[in-house]
C-alpha cells in the first residue's frame, strides 16, 4: 500500500467509526425542511395534526413530509417509514386525537434516558409545520398497508 491509499484507508475507517458513534449517541444534525405553501401554525402547538384532512394542504404535507422524513428520520425509523427494527415503526401510530398526542410528545422531548439520547429533541430543530408535514407523510404511508 503506497502513503496515498493508507491515509484513504485511515480516513474511511476513521469516517465509519464517526458514524457509528453519532449513531450510537443519538446525535445526528437535522436538515433545515422548507415548509413554504402549507400553512404556517404559529408558535403554540397545536394537539391534531393539523394537515389530515383531504385538502391542497394535505397533499402538500405528504410531499413536503417524504424528503423531511426521509432527511431526519429514516436512518432510525426506517425508509419509507417501514422499520429495520432499531426504532418503533411509526405507522403503528394511529391517525387520531391519541396517535397525535404520543408524536407531539415524542418530537418535542426525544428519548433521553440517563443521559443517553436515544431520539433527539426534532422539535428543538425542526417547525411544527415540518414535524406535522411527517405526521401527515407516514399516515399516508400506514394507509398503503
Ligand atoms: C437517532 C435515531 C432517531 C431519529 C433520528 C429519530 N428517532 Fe424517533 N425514536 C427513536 C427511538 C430509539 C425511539 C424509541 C424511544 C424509546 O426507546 O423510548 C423513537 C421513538 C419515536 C416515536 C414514538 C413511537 C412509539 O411507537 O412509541 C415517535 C413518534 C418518533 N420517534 C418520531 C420521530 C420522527 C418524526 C423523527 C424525525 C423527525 C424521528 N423520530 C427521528 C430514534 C430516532
Amino acid at each position: 500500500m503506497n502513503n496515498k491509499t493508507e491515509l484513504r484507508a485511515l480516513f474511511a475507517a476513521g469516517l465509519l467509526g464517526f458514524a457509528g458513534f453519532a449513531f450510537a449517541h443519538g446525535d445526528v444534525t437535522p436538515q433545515k425542511v422548507e415548509t413554504k405553501g402549507l400553512s404556517p401554525l404559529g408558535e403554540e402547538w397545536v394537539d391534531e395534526n393539523p394537515y389530515r384532512a383531504p385538502s391542497e394542504d394535505h397533499d402538500r404535507a405528504v410531499e413536503i413530509g417524504s424528503s423531511a422524513y426521509n432527511q431526519n428520520c429514516a436512518r432510525c425509523h426506517g425508509l419509507e417509514a417501514i422499520s429495520g427494527g432499531i426504532a418503533p415503526d411509526l405507522r403503528e401510530l394511529e391517525a387520531s386525537y391519541d396517535g397525535d398526542e404520543w408524536y407531539k410528545e415524542r418530537v418535542i422531548n426525544g428519548a433521553v434516558r440517563d443521559g443517553a439520547v436515544y431520539m433527539p429533541r426534532m422539535a428543538d430543530y425542526l417547525s411544527q409545520e415540518a414535524l406535522w408535514a411527517i405526521r401527515t407523510y407516514i399516515e399516508s404511508e400506514a394507509a398503503k398497508r
